[in-house]
């Protein structure tokens, strides 16, 4: 009686592992096929990957009155980036540009700008705004129709852009879907217009909300 009672004992014992082991793993593939649901499907997923930049004004409305008015400004965006600050901010050159009246739609009072990051499509050197036609083709080799007016040009590969006719391209910024971008371009290798940016005008300044994404390295 004794023997058998340390039999059951030593059984017991040893088998409790194994009923352990069994539990856990039953417990795993029970898990897998009714997870928790506690806070629904959003519950169980992780905070979106996004580190927002705030809107940025880049310029003043006064500034640019007149056709063919510009100002240069950088833009920091902002991405996430996996230290302890959790961002990390991209310096974005861009050019705001004020277009002549025969361009611009009279209901619609951001047709009057073209705001443009300055980082050419082409391999990323920063382009420029060239109001005169002598510079013009003489260091970017390019001969504009007449009547003139300035056009962004690249001194790297010498690729020309024109700010006031638009090239089917499709794409988006700011969750807007676009087919087609200001800055066609006329001379040069560049496969694309310059990359856009999405701005808002209000009290008297120009914000941009969003960029076009690629071009920074
Ligand atoms: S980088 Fe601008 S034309 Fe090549």
């Amino acid at each position: 009686m004794q023997e058998n009672t340390r039999r059951f004992l030593l059984k017991t014992i040893t088998s409790l592992p194994i009923v352990g082991g069994s539990v856990l793993a039953m417990h795993a593939i029970l898990r897998f096929f009714k997870p928790t649901m506690v806070g629904g499907i959003t519950g169980l997923m992780a905070p979106p990957d996004e580190a927002g930049s705030a809107l940025q004004a880049v310029a003043q409305v006064s500034e640019l009155t007149k056709p063919w008015d510009f100002k240069d400004f950088i833009y920091v965006r902002k991405s996430v980036e996996y230290s302890s600050r959790k961002w990390q901010g991209a310096k974005i050159p861009g050019f705001v540009v004020r277009l002549p009246d025969e361009f611009v739609d009279p209901k619609d009072e951001k047709s009057k700008y073209v705001v443009v990051q300055r980082i050419c499509p082409h391999l990323g050197c920063t382009f420029n705004f060239i109001s005169n036609s002598e510079e013009l083709a003489g260091g970017y080799n390019y001969k504009a129709p007449p009547p003139f007016h300035p056009h962004f040009a690249c001194p790297c590969h010498l690729s020309v852009y024109d700010p006031t006719r638009p090239q089917p391209i499709a794409g988006s910024v700011a969750g807007k879907a676009f087919d087609k971008l200001p800055g066609k371009v006329v001379s040069g290798p560049a496969p694309r217009p310059p990359r856009t940016m999405a701005f808002d005008i209000k009290d008297g300044q120009i914000w941009i909300t969003d960029t076009e994404g690629g071009g920074v390295g």
